[in-house]
């Protein structure tokens, strides 16, 4: 990307590449520390902090020095985020099984994990994961007639919790002892695990307890009461605040070609210091052509209450347009139905992709699915839709599901994206079925808090269509999941 390209785009508000990564020596040391103990003991690590503050980027320039830096200790390294529930139960340590399976499949590190048989053991893991959460995914639960979902049948799983830990803990031993052997570490990375619900969590909890050797499991959550938990239990912990003015002046340079004075960045360290917010000033100087004196970062702040703000007025206006467009989908968002919602038709969908790769507002996620660069420009866009937008979205967004359902991976992701549209566009009497449905299947999984919220939502279409029988059948399910929620408690 050439210089002016750049600057109509902006920086990307995506995790940093680890070339530009700034700062932060004091918890880059910290994490280091530990790779020592993760290969003698097995180590677990937590990294934390509020939105946008940049737990994202340091996993990922953790990733890089452990596997890619050339003169680094190239350990393999496997990834996955995890997204806002309800999910697919375990969707997160799926996602981890299948990069390990694409690392011992091809590249660097084919032979050390092939000679250990770790891609048949990943694949059995993954295949437990699958088999204990399967009666939530309802691959029975097809459209009959076009508008009409109809039920399924629930059945107990076939496979326990007890087994699925014990496939995932020899998987780790088998890991960790073929790193050992070959003098290395394997590193596990799970970015946003405070969205994983019930029975993720169980497994996060059980798994970082009791690492094998030659394993470092690092993970990030935002600043959240229930991971205190983690903290009381030993896990080290590397907690983000705001950038200090010499790396400020550094992310002005390296990132923005911007000579930031003492003064600006004592200014910035005050106000703006996380880095989102930094990463939006910056932006906005360059594309409005002004020079990073104090003055005019504290009329930029002035302009805008919050540092999305900013951000979404810094980028060129198309993109304004597609990111309020594609704001209600929740990630990860399908190539075919972004180009939907887009009114573009499917033969558009690599002109799409082409002209996403230069953008400084979404970013392809492994697989080929995209998701906002960041939540906060999401929310940012969510947030001020205005209500008849925002049913005509939802109403579009639902139709747009229905239309590539059959094509699209993760059936489950795709109902739950249906049920969330189709009560978002007031769609009442389709949405009340599926909402209550779906609900069911995660009370029984014991991931209530996205039972609770389906439910509710069956609640709120069922008073709408004044269907007496199917009230009190979702708020009888309703007192099913507080019982189940005040028991766990
Ligand atoms: N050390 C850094 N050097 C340069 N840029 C950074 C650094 N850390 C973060 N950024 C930039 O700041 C923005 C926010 O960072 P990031 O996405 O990592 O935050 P986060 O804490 O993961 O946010 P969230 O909690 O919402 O996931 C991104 O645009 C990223 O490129
Ligand atoms: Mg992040």
């Amino acid at each position: 990307m050439d210089a002016v390209q750049q600057w109509t785009e902006g920086v990307s508000y995506a995790p940093c590449p680890p070339d530009e990564f700034c700062g932060r020596h004091g918890e880059r040391e910290q994490l280091l520390a530990l790779l020592p103990r993760a290969a003698e003991h097995g180590q677990a690590v937590m990294i934390s902090g509020p939105p946008g503050i940049g737990k994202s980027s340091l996993l990922r320039w953790l990733a890089y020095d452990l596997q890619d830096r050339p003169d680094g200790p190239r350990s393999p390294v496997i990834r996955a985020e995890v997204f806002e529930p309800p999910r697919m139960i375990f969707s997160g340590f799926r996602k981890l099984l299948y990069d390990l399976q694409v690392h011992a499949a091809a590249g660097e590190f084919q032979e050390i994990l092939e000679s250990g048989g770790i891609r048949e053991a990943a694949g059995y893991t993954d295949i437990l994961l699958l088999k204990h959460g399967a009666p939530v995914e309802p691959v029975d639960l097809l459209p009959k007639t076009g508008d009409e979902i109809v039920g399924v049948f629930s059945r107990p799983p076939d496979v326990g919790y007890d087994r699925v830990r014990a496939a995932f803990r020899e998987l780790l031993r088998g890991l960790g002892s073929l790193m050992r052997d070959s003098g290395r570490i394997i590193a596990i990375l799970l970015d946003d695990a405070h969205h994983t619900p019930y029975p993720d969590s169980q497994l996060l909890l059980d798994t970082i307890q009791d690492l094998p050797p030659g394993v470092l499991f690092a993970f990030t959550v935002q600043d959240d009461p229930g991971y205190e938990a983690i903290h009381d239990r030993g896990v080290p912990h590397v907690p983000l605040r705001g950038m200090r003015g010499r790396d400020i002046q550094e992310m002005g340079q390296k990132r923005f070609d911007l000579a930031i004075s003492d003064a600006t960045a004592a200014l910035l360290e005050e106000t703006a210091g996380d880095p989102f917010s930094l990463v939006a000033c910056f932006n906005a100087l360059r594309r409005r052509n002004l020079a990073p004196s104090a003055a005019n970062i504290k009329d930029l702040l002035d302009e805008e209450e919050d540092p999305a703000g900013l951000a979404f007025t810094a980028i060129p206006g198309y993109w304004q347009t597609w990111a309020r467009d594609l704001s209600l989908l929740s990630p990860p968002l399908p190539a075919p139905v972004m180009a939907c919602m887009l009114g573009m038709s499917e033969t558009d969908v690599t002109a799409m992709a082409d002209r996403l790769q230069e953008s400084a507002v979404f970013r392809r996620l492994p697989g080929g699915a995209y998701a906002f660069a960041h939540s906060l420009l999401q929310e940012h866009c969510r947030q001020r839709l205005s209500e008849d937008t925002e049913v005509a979205l939802n109403a579009r967004a639902a139709d747009c599901f229905e239309r590539f359902m059959h094509h699209l991976p993760g059936r489950l992701n795709v109902l739950l994206s249906i049920a969330s549209h189709l009560f978002g566009a007031r769609d009442y009497a389709r949405a009340v079925d599926l909402n209550l449905e779906l609900g069911l299947r995660f009370y029984r999984f014991g991931d209530y808090d996205s039972a609770l919220l389906l439910t509710e939502r069956a609640i709120t279409s069922a008073e709408h269509l004044g269907d007496g029988d199917l009230l009190a059948t979702a708020v009888n399910q309703r007192d099913l999941i507080a019982r189940g929620m005040a028991d766990r408690a």
